[in-house]
């Protein structure tokens, strides 16, 4: 499938979960089987090379779990609060539309472990600012991202490019 056809796949809903915002869906994405494998291939091209995946609760473990199993590599969680089991470090950040934290554990890599980031969507970049930052805590060396969808009006590629993440998307919404 092309680019131009996974993007017919994403569905947009105005105004939510704000008034203002357009909400890009990939649940239409991920419920076209083709759709959801040939996404999968193309961020796993994008990221081979690295010796995990990290993937943002809840919409990155759809994708960053299928790439690391698609590639064989590990798969890091990265969560929202109060969810993992273990000693965990954490960072606060702002979203398009709110507030919120991530964690992870920061046994899960080790020093200088190659690990990339993949997610659905990057819109501010502060989601996964917080995850480079949390993984570069724990001693992983992090320097690429693959997302499915960009919104490039909201700057997250320039943040990311200024902490020398290099960043692959597969479409972007302007
Ligand atoms: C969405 C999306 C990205 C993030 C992008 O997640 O899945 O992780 O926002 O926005 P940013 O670039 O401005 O940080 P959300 O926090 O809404 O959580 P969800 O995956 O649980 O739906
Ligand atoms: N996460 C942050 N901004 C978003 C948007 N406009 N659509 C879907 N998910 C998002």
């Amino acid at each position: 499938m092309t680019p131009d056809e996974l993007k017919a796949l994403v569905r947009t809903i105005p105004d939510f979960p704000k008034r203002g915002i357009q909400f890009r869906d990939i649940t239409t994405l991920i419920g076209n089987g083709r759709g959801f494998s040939a996404s999968v291939e193309w961020l796993a091209e994008r990221v081979e090379g690295s010796q995990a995946i990290a993937g943002m609760e809840a919409r990155g473990f759809i994708f960053g779990a299928a790439v690391a199993a698609h590639l064989g590599l590990p798969f890091l969680p990265i969560r929202k609060p109060g969810k993992l089991p273990c000693n965990t470090i954490g960072v606060d950040y702002e979203l398009e539309y709110g507030l919120d934290r991530l964690e992870m554990d920061p046994l899960a890599v080790t020093p200088g472990q190659p690990v990339a980031i993949v997610d659905d969507l990057l819109a501010t970049g502060g989601t996964a600012l917080a995850a480079t930052k949390l993984l570069r805590q724990a001693g992983a060396a992090v320097s690429r991202a693959a997302f499915v969808i960009d919104l490039p009006d909201l700057g997250g590629g320039r943040r990311l490019a200024e902490v020398d993440v290099k960043v692959d998307s597969l479409m972007s919404f302007e």
